[in-house]
């Protein structure tokens, strides 16, 4: 079977580039844009450096940000309704994943409405129109949801978080300005950072990983790994490139899927709220190490790509070993916990297992797992 690749159909990159929002929206004709955006975003007046501009061109908007963070299903719900009401024609989201996940499930539903429960859209669904155009600004360098063909929705009423795939979601445009992300807080920065780590070293293992994707995650571990803990200590040239190495691991992921890291780290978004990239974060080591029999040669490419010294000489053992550690060293330096001690409850992990052995990202794990296996995975972190 042929190998299938979605992207943007145009993307922006680098300081200023939200100021081609408006030309871009003039360009296609819009008229009226539904902006999805959250509370928090609001308030801290992220939102509004894009809502001004199109205020200073005249551009009707209305906006929803009744969007909380690992976004439920009610909140693409209230979105439906409101969108309906609202007379626009375009769709723009200014967030992190939450936000740009949830203008992802409003689009597709408002041009495909037999999906909206939004529960059966996990998964593959099988949509038949694309999503109502979205523009896509994204205020945080982790999920690169701007260029993914991914949204993940919460289902409170099951604890679970659905993984829904659908290429007809993609945003057409993404404008990637670093400077919309320099007001995330050390935490935010850094955890969000290490989603897009986990996103660049699960793709290039994945079960579906080709020249191609290898191509964009190998490049994205070298930008993140260089650049996190500047952008943590919010260096302009820190943003910039985490802006860019985010983007470029979702390129490649985004066509390729992921694997278990994401699996088990769902279930604690939905169980305990835990921000993603804490939960890819704390869990990505030990699960490499888990993974790493069914790798070949891939981790003494992870170590070169993170800059360690050396690695033609290493044994597989120590390339291997080499990798894990430079994983460590990074979520360390940028102050991630190093176990779930303060998060997972022991009782709740034959649900927490159960769970990420359903989830969509299991599939795409280099190594056959189980119920038992991703069990033991959790306990060997608390
Ligand atoms: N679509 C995909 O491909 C994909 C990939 C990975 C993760 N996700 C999903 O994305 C969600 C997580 O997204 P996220 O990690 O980007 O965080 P988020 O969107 O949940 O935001 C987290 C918090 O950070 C705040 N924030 C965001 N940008 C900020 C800024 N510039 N300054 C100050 N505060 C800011 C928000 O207001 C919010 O309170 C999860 O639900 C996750 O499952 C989606
Ligand atoms: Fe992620």
């Amino acid at each position: 079977m042929a190998n299938r690749f979605v992207l943007n159909e145009t993307s922006y990159h680098g300081a200023g580039a939200v100021k081609e929002l408006v030309p871009e929206a003039k360009g296609r004709g819009f008229h009226k844009a539904f902006v999805c955006s959250d509370p928090d975003l609001v308030k801290f007046g992220v939102t509004k450096k894009v809502l001004e501009l199109l205020e200073n061109d005249g551009m009707a908007y209305e906006l929803y940000s009744e969007i909380k963070p690992n976004p439920t299903v009610e909140n693409v719900q209230a979105g439906v309704a409101a969108y309906k009401k609202s007379g626009a024609d375009y769709l723009i989201a200014i967030g992190g994943g939450s936000s740009m996940d949830t203008a992802k499930a409003i689009g597709i539903i408002i041009n495909n409405p037999e999906f909206e429960d939004v529960v059966s859209l996990e998964g593959v669904a099988p949509t038949k129109n694309k999503s109502v155009p979205i523009f896509a600004v994204p205020t945080t360098a982790g999920t690169a949801a701007e260029v993914t063909i991914n949204y993940v929705i919460t289902d409170v009423s099951k604890n679970r978080k659905m993984v829904c795939v659908d290429p007809k979601d993609i945003p057409v445009v993404a404008f990637v300005d670093p400077e919309m992300m320099a007001t995330m807080p050390k935490g935010l920065t850094a955890a969000t950072g290490m989603d897009a780590l986990t996103h660049a070293i699960e793709g290039y293992i994945t079960a579906g990983a080709w020249e191609l994707s290898d191509m964009f995650h190998l490049k994205a571990i070298e930008i993140i790994s260089r650049s996190l803990r500047g952008a943590v200590d919010n260096t302009p040239e820190g943003r910039a490139d985490m802006a860019l190495g985010q983007y470029v691991a979702g390129m490649g992921f985004s066509n390729v899927g992921l694997g278990i890291v994401h699996s088990m780290a769902h279930p604690l978004g939905a169980l305990y709220d835990t921000p993603h990239g804490v939960a890819n974060a704390i869990i990505l080591p030990t699960v490499m190490a888990y993974n790493a029999e069914a790798t070949g040669e891939k981790y003494r490419e992870i170590a070169r790509a993170m800059g360690v010294q050396g690695v033609d000489s290493m044994s597989q053992e120590e390339y291997r070993r080499a990798a894990v550690d430079a994983v460590k060293k990074l979520s360390q330096d940028v102050g991630i916990p190093a176990d779930l001690k303060e998060i997972v409850k022991r009782e709740d992990i034959p649900f927490l297992a159960q769970s990420a052995y359903d989830d969509a990202c299991r599939p795409g794990n280099p190594k056959e797992t189980s119920v038992e296996e991703i069990t033991k995975l959790y306990e060997s972190l608390i």
